[in-house]
């Protein structure tokens, strides 16, 4: 797979992109030993030779981990504008460069992959290979069999129609719920703007599985990276082939 050079620079942990554009405009880069000053410039990892400043730049190892994000976490690297806390903080033993698939809202826990696998990543994104994401959403109310029902047909949201994969009732805490709610989509929100919708408003919301993988009984704020077992069927679920 070619990438942008920019690109490759930021993934094998050379620098920033904007800042990796700056070397390549210096012409402090060279492909194949030519220098190339064009931005658009794409490599393929495993067979182009980049240099920097006449060194030769090392493709990262293939690095796959899984975190239970905390509440009051931003999830971003670096640091925010703001002051609020990043996941950032939580993955700085990593030495490989690696970047969260999809968000977590700042108030949302639970699972969330992060790898510098760019091919992966976009697959477990993207809509045609339905990856469904489990939550379990605490909401205020009683949830009624017939409102569980609606849900389970769908409604008309501001930007289109959604559909979960499945709700189920949980338990029922005090004069709150507990639902099982499964969406293969990730637009902004969807969740809490789904169940919100019909009246039950987000409470807590914990994201407990992408796919085959699961966070079972990972600590809050902890990582780990994937088993090889989890990689080969989180590869299959994309129709990629996990080469160990
Ligand atoms: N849906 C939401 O509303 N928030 C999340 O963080 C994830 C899915």
């Amino acid at each position: 797979m070619l990438v942008r050079l920019n690109r490759f620079l930021s993934m094998c942990g050379v620098t920033s992109r904007r800042k990796a554009d700056r070397l390549i405009q210096e012409g402090r880069v060279k492909v194949n030993g030519k220098v190339v000053r064009e931005l658009g410039t794409k490599v393929d990892p495993q067979k182009d030779v980049v240099e920097v400043d006449g060194k030769r730049v090392k493709v990262p190892k293939r690095r796959y981990i899984m975190l239970n994000k905390p509440c009051c976490y931003l999830t971003q690297l670096g640091r925010s504008q703001d002051g609020r806390k990043t996941i950032e903080e939580l993955i700085k033993d990593i030495p490989e460069r690696v970047f969260p698939v999809g968000r977590l809202d700042y108030n949302t826990e639970g699972l969330l992959i992060l790898t510098n696998d760019g091919e992966l990543a976009n697959r477990i994104l993207h809509p045609r290979y339905k990856l469904p994401k489990v939550y379990l959403a605490l909401v205020k109310g009683k949830v009624t069999p017939k409102t569980l029902k609606d849900m389970e047909r769908g409604t008309e949201l501001e930007d289109g129609f959604a559909k979960p994969d499945g709700v189920r009732i949980v338990r029922y805490e005090g004069d709150n719920t507990l639902l099982e709610i499964v969406f293969h989509e990730g637009r902004k929100h969807i969740v809490k703007r789904f169940l919100g919708s019909f009246g039950h408003k987000v409470l807590k919301l914990k994201r407990t599985a992408i796919g085959p993988i699961k966070l079972g009984k990972l600590p809050v704020g902890k990582w780990r990276d994937l088993t090889p077992s989890e990689l080969k069927s989180l590869f299959r679920a994309v129709d990629l082939k996990y080469k160990s």
